[in-house]
C-alpha cells in the first residue's frame, strides 16, 4: 500500500480552517512585543516566552547586526568541525561562570540540547527518572537514550521515593525535571528532590528553560530561587534570552562527554553568529537589569491574582505561565476564539501537551506589558468568562 495514503487527515485541523479559527501558525507582522499585529489588527500578546521583552531591545539588536557584519549569517558546519567561532566559546564561559558550573556547551537549539543530554548520559542498565509533566524534548531524549524511563507523578516526590525503591542497586540514576513546567506554571519541588537524589546516590538533571533570566535574585532560574544545586542545569536562549539555541552547564566531565558522544550536538550545525550574539547581549542584560525581573513578578501576580479572584481555575500556577483550566476540548477551543475576537493573543493548550482531559489556555506575562495591556485581557477575561458560564 502506498504509504502516503495512510498519512492521517487531521480532519480537526483542517475543518477549524475552513470554519476560520485555526488557533496554530498565525502570522504575526512585525515585532513580538506585549502587543502584536495581525492581520493588520493590534493584538495583546498573551502568548509568548519573551519573558523580559528582550527581543526589541536597541543593545540586543545591535548586537545581531555587528555579528552579521563581523561573521556573516551562518556557520555551515557543526560546532565539531568548522562551527565553531571565538563567540561560541565565549559565551560557553559566560554562561558556566553565570550559572557557576565548572563547564558549558551550547546547541543549537534547546530541544536538541535534552535529546543530546539525556540520551548521552545513560547507558542500557542506567535508568532516567522522569516528571509525568517534563517537556516533549525530555520524553524524547529518554525515547532516544539506551536507558530505562520511570514516570514518576507529577512534582509528588512520594512518588519519585517509590520510582527508586523499583531500581536495582548498581544502576546509575538520573532525575529529570522541569525547573518551571511549561504549561502549568508550576515550580519542581527542587529541595525534596535534591535531597532524595542525594539519599539515593542518583543526580538530578533541571530544564530550566523557563526559568533562566526571572527566576532567582540574579536570574539564574530555580535552582537559585531554592538555593540547592542541581548536577546538570540545561537552558534554551528561546524564552528569556531572545534568540534560538540552548545550553548545558555541569562539571568538566559531564561537558567533554558531552561535546565527544551527543549526536544532536555533533551531526547537527552550529548556531549562527547572531543568534549567539543576542544570547549573550540579553544574558548581560539579565546581569544588568534586575528591574526587569521585577515588573514581570509584579505583572505576572496581577494578572494571576485577577484571574483567580474572577473565579477561573488556574492550576497550581505560581509564575509568569498562568494557565486558564477549562478540562473539556471544545470549550477551551470556545473560550480561545472568544479571546481571539476580544484581540486576546493566547495559546490553546491540548493533548498531547496536557493530559487529555485537561484542556487549557496557557496565558504568559511579560516584563514589558503595561498595565493597560493587562487589563484589556482581564477584561476580555470576565466578560467572555460570565457569558460562557465559566466563572
Ligand atoms: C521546558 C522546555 N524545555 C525545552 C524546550 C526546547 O527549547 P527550544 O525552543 O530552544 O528548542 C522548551 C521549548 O518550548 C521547553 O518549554
Amino acid at each position: 500500500m502506498d504509504l502516503f495514503r495512510k498519512i492521517p487527515k487531521h480532519e480537526d485541523a483542517r475543518m477549524a480552517i475552513q470554519m476560520g479559527f485555526y488557533p496554530y501558525f498565525i502570522p504575526i507582522s512585525g515585532e513580538q512585543g506585549p502587543t502584536v499585529e495581525i492581520k493588520g489588527k493590534n493584538m495583546v500578546m498573551l502568548g509568548s516566552n519573551n519573558y523580559l521583552g528582550l527581543t526589541n531591545h536597541p543593545e540586543v539588536k545591535e548586537a545581531a547586526k555587528n555579528a552579521i557584519e563581523k561573521y556573516g549569517v551562518g556557520c555551515t558546519g557543526s560546532r565539531f568541525l568548522n562551527g565553531t567561532l571565538d563567540i561560541h566559546v565565549e559565551l560557553e564561559e559566560k554562561l558556566a561562570d553565570f550559572m557557576g558550573m565548572e563547564s558549558a556547551l551550547v546547541f543549537s537549539t534547546g530541544f536538541q540540547t535534552n535529546l543530546g543530554t539525556i540520551s548521552s548520559m545513560m547507558t542500557k542498565n542506567d535508568f532516567i527518572l522522569s516528571d509525568s509533566l517534563n517537556h516533549a524534548s525530555i520524553v524524547d531524549g529518554c525515547r532516544l537514550s539506551k536507558g530505562n524511563s520511570i514516570i514518576y507523578k507529577h512534582n509528588d516526590p512520594e512518588s519519585l521515593k517509590a520510582t527508586f525503591n523499583s531500581i536495582p542497586e548498581e544502576a546509575g540514576s538520573l532525575v529529570v525535571t522541569n525547573g518551571l513546567f511549561s504549561m502549568e506554571g508550576d515550580l519542581a519541588k527542587l529541595p525534596e528532590i535534591i535531597r532524595m537524589t542525594k539519599e539515593n546516590d542518583s543526580r538530578v538533571m533541571v530544564d530550566d528553560a523557563h526559568a533562566i533570566g526571572v527566576y532567582g535574585k540574579g536570574g539564574r532560574g530555580t535552582t537559585e530561587h531554592f538555593g540547592v544545586e542541581a548536577d546538570i542545569i540545561m537552558g534554551t536562549f528561546s524564552k528569556s534570552l531572545a534568540s534560538i539555541g540552548g545550553f548545558v552547564v555541569s562539571s568538566e566531565d559531564v561537558v567533554f562527554h558531552l561535546k565527544h558522544s551527543a549526536r544532536p550536538f555533533i551531526f547537527s550545525a552550529s548556531p549562527p553568529p547572531a543568534a549567539i550574539t543576542t544570547a549573550s547581549k540579553a544574558l548581560d542584560i539579565v546581569m544588568e537589569e534586575p528591574e526587569r525581573r521585577d515588573s514581570l513578578i509584579k505583572n505576572s501576580d496581577y494578572f494571576r491574582n485577577s484571574l483567580k479572584k474572577m473565579g477561573y481555575d488556574i492550576g497550581h500556577s505560581e509564575s509568569q505561565i498562568i494557565p486558564v483550566v477549562i478540562g473539556d476540548l471544545m470549550d477551551t477551543v470556545d473560550l480561545w476564539k472568544n479571546l481571539y475576537k476580544h484581540d486576546l493573543f493566547t495559546n490553546l493548550v491540548v493533548h498531547p501537551a496536557t493530559p487529555p482531559d485537561r484542556s487549557l489556555i496557557r496565558n504568559s506575562v511579560m516584563s514589558t506589558h503595561s498595565m493597560e495591556d493587562l487589563d484589556q485581557g482581564l477584561e476580555a477575561y470576565e466578560k467572555i468568562g460570565s457569558e460562557m458560564s465559566i466563572i
